[in-house]
């Protein structure tokens, strides 16, 4: 019986290699701003208020003139084919069925053209620029040539974090055969079948650009190794020559950074930690959220992402003036549980858990619901 988001991560636990849950669920060096993110959330409280009129409740939101169904979404999560061939497409069509955008990864596994051919969803594109900036630009042509609407500049990751489970487990790209590993295989059948009748999985959109030039392991280490250092706000100015629909920075926590992405002409941004997966010693999304709020003072949108696990928690966000929140693990949860039924399953628990915190605040819609909301005091030293 699946009676919650916890049901699914232990069924996805058991299903999955221990060298993929890790790979998941870790975080980066100690894991301290993975734990910081659940427990920031855990001391941010609701105030809810009394006998209002709550028979009907509407939690959608409007973002870049498209309506979402309700205000969150799916977050962009590399390597989505670990836990299901075709990982990608599944979140994108539930994704499309929720109502809401689904984000696709620079380091997916499916090609953006296929992603879009398999799903009918609000497509968002995340980049990430390496120093070869033609891979970025045709990227964004096939992206504007697809029909993606969004592009979202991740720009928490000059170099990758030091993640000890994967170092500990060996977890590279392409898989080096190891007796551990094989280990590891035989004691999830399921997956390992599953895996073994699919084509080993890429990086699909990079190899697409690089055509047969790249190797899976190439691909790897560039996705690694050549990031582009150089990136700087000025660089704004090169993004917008080729995209000109709606630019979102993810991964701030700086207010003033955040004032910045507005000035260069971002037109939204994605307060976060990259789920404790970069730089442990990063406050918390949900600490950093109200500052990034007043820098930003309403010119632009502005999400959170980050230990969200509950509709409770996504409440949170909204009651402090978050337009909307993304997701990353909890959709990974049920899509390595069940598939895309599971990704289905994430939905409905959250939508079910929203509309009850909604009610039991006494809010009708996501705006009746600020400053409902409290952050520990002094919950970071910012
Ligand atoms: C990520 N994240 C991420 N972000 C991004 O911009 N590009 C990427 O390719 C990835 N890849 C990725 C893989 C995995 C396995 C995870 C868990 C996360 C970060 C992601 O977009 C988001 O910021 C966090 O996942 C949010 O935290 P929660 O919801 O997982 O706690």
């Amino acid at each position: 019986m699946l009676a919650c988001l916890d049901d699914l991560r232990d069924r996805a636990r058991s299903h999955l290699p221990r060298f993929v849950f890790d790979y998941l669920e870790g975080g980066a060096e100690d894991e301290s701003g993975l734990r910081r993110n659940l427990h920031a959330l855990e001391h941010t409280l609701l105030l809810p208020r009394a006998l209002r009129d709550t028979g009907r409740v509407e939690s959608a939101v409007e973002v870049f003139g498209e309506r979402w169904a309700r205000p969150y979404a799916v977050a962009p999560t590399g390597f989505n084919a670990l836990y299901r061939p075709g990982g990608d497409a599944m979140l994108a069509r539930a994704a499309g069925r929720a109502g809401v955008p689904f984000c696709l990864s620079t380091a997916s596994n499916m090609r953006l053209e296929a992603v879009r051919q398999q799903a009918d969803a609000s497509l968002w594109l995340q980049l990430y620029v390496m120093s070869d900036r033609g891979i970025a630009e045709h990227m964004l042509a096939r992206a504007r040539a697809a029909g993606y609407k969004v592009l979202v500049l991740t720009v928490d990751v000059a170099v990758s974090g030091r993640r000890p489970r994967d170092l500990r487990n060996g977890f590279r790209v392409p898989f080096k055969p190891s007796l551990r590993l094989a280990a590891d295989l035989c004691r999830h059948p399921a997956w390992s079948l599953r895996q073994l009748f699919a084509p080993m999985p890429d990086f699909a959109n990079l190899a697409a650009e690089q055509g047969a030039r790249l190797s899976t392991q190439a691909q790897a280490a560039l996705l690694a190794r050549a990031m582009d250092r150089s990136l700087a706000w000025q660089d704004f100015a090169w993004l917008r020559r080729h995209w000109a629909g709606p630019l979102v920075v993810k991964g701030l926590l700086h207010p003033e950074d955040a004032r910045q992405a507005v000035a260069a002409g971002a037109d939204g941004v994605i307060v976060s930690n990259h789920g404790g997966r970069q730089l442990a010693a990063a406050p918390a999304a949900i600490s950093q959220l109200p500052a990034v709020l007043e820098a930003v003072a309403a010119r632009v949108p502005v999400f959170v992402d980050g230990g969200f696990r509950s509709g409770a928690d996504i409440a949170k966000a909204l009651a402090l003036g978050a337009t909307a929140v993304f997701l990353g693990r909890p959709f990974l949860y049920g899509l390595a549980a069940a598939g895309e039924a599971g990704v289905d399953a994430v939905f409905d628990f959250l939508a079910q858990d929203l509309e009850r915190a909604m009610i039991l605040c006494g809010a009708r819609s996501p705006d009746e619901l600020r400053g409902l909301a409290g952050l520990p005091p002094a919950s970071t030293g910012f």
